[in-house]
């Protein structure tokens, strides 16, 4: 299909090549380079498409500026997977106006969803949830202190996982010391972590990442400090990536719930069913499972990513 704004939903039949354009993130983290190769896999020239791939190293503005660009292109439809919730309304609108179907993957917006045709992720309050109550059951009454490494400040990744995190750890014993953010890479995480460090010492006896790649960049801090992590300190993250996944079964981490980033597939279907004027479901949750170290020694080598 050439594309080209006016072609509302009019891609995707026939042989025609599908063009999409995807706004990525960026590259902060394991399991961001897992969905992009997720994605870049989906959506490959063999099943159909010609994908215009945009990262946008997890800024806002240039996430916006690339979907406009799509939008100029003519492409015949576009996929988000949204750095922040907020500030997609008038983006959106225009897509819309031109008659360009829009997909997110991975994380959701505030805007309302008849400005979007479908959306294909991960339950980030289920996954917060089976932290917290993983934090519950080993530490409360026993009077711990928590810090956490937030997420991508405004993310729905970062809000919904405290969300979940925080109601299921209500009305336990366990004190959150701190709480920043790390903006899901190694980098922020070791910095933050660092922080909490020379601030708490000691004191510190859980430590919740938002991801494993905060965590991976934490257990750095934690050794530099002269601490073990993963006894001294108790870790808990999310995404289950490989580097993560080999933490745990070192025993450097103690749970894991996951994150699946192989959402490619999924997406690409979406793409080819609203352009060919098909129903589609608004929402779509894929499934999670967590790990303690016991079951990330036996599923470690048969990992995908
Ligand atoms: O939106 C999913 C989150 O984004 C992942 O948990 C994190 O690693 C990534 O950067």
């Amino acid at each position: 299909c050439a594309g080209g704004a006016g072609t509302a939903g009019g891609g995707g039949g026939g042989d025609d090549v599908i063009t999409v354009g995807f706004a990525q993130t960026g590259s902060e983290s394991g399991w961001r380079a897992a969905n992009t190769e997720s994605m870049k896999e989906a959506f490959s020239e063999e099943n159909g498409f010609d994908l215009v791939f945009n990262a946008a190293d997890n800024k806002q503005e240039a996430q916006i500026a690339a979907v406009r660009n799509f939008i100029n292109q003519g492409v015949d439809a576009i996929v988000i997977a949204p750095i922040t919730v907020d500030g997609w309304d008038d983006v959106l609108t225009e897509a819309k106006d031109a008659g360009i179907p829009v997909i997110l993957e991975d994380r959701t917006v505030s805007a309302s969803d008849d400005l979007y045709a479908s959306w294909v992720g991960l339950d980030f309050e289920q996954e917060g949830k089976t932290a917290g109550e993983w934090v519950k059951e080993n530490f409360d009454g026993k009077g711990a202190n928590l810090v956490v490494l937030e997420g991508t400040t405004g993310s729905s990744a970062a809000l919904d996982r405290a969300t979940g995190f925080d109601a299921a750890i209500e009305g336990t014993d366990i004190t959150v010391m701190d709480s920043q953010t790390g903006d899901f890479t190694r980098d922020g995480g070791k910095k933050v972590m660092e922080g909490y460090l020379q601030k708490y010492g000691s004191d510190i006896d859980v430590l919740f990442a938002h991801n494993d790649d905060m965590g991976l960049g934490a257990l750095d801090a934690i050794k530099a400090a002269g601490l073990v992590p993963g006894q001294d300190i108790q870790i808990v993250t999310i995404d289950a990536v490989k580097d993560g996944m080999t933490a745990l079964a070192n025993g450097e981490f103690n749970f894991i719930v996951e994150c699946n980033p192989l959402l490619g597939e999924q997406a690409a279907e979406l793409v080819k069913k609203v352009l060919a004027g098909e129903e589609v479901e608004k929402a779509t949750i894929v499934e999670d499972q967590s790990f303690t170290q016991e079951q990330a020694k036996e599923v470690l080598d048969s990992r995908p990513y």
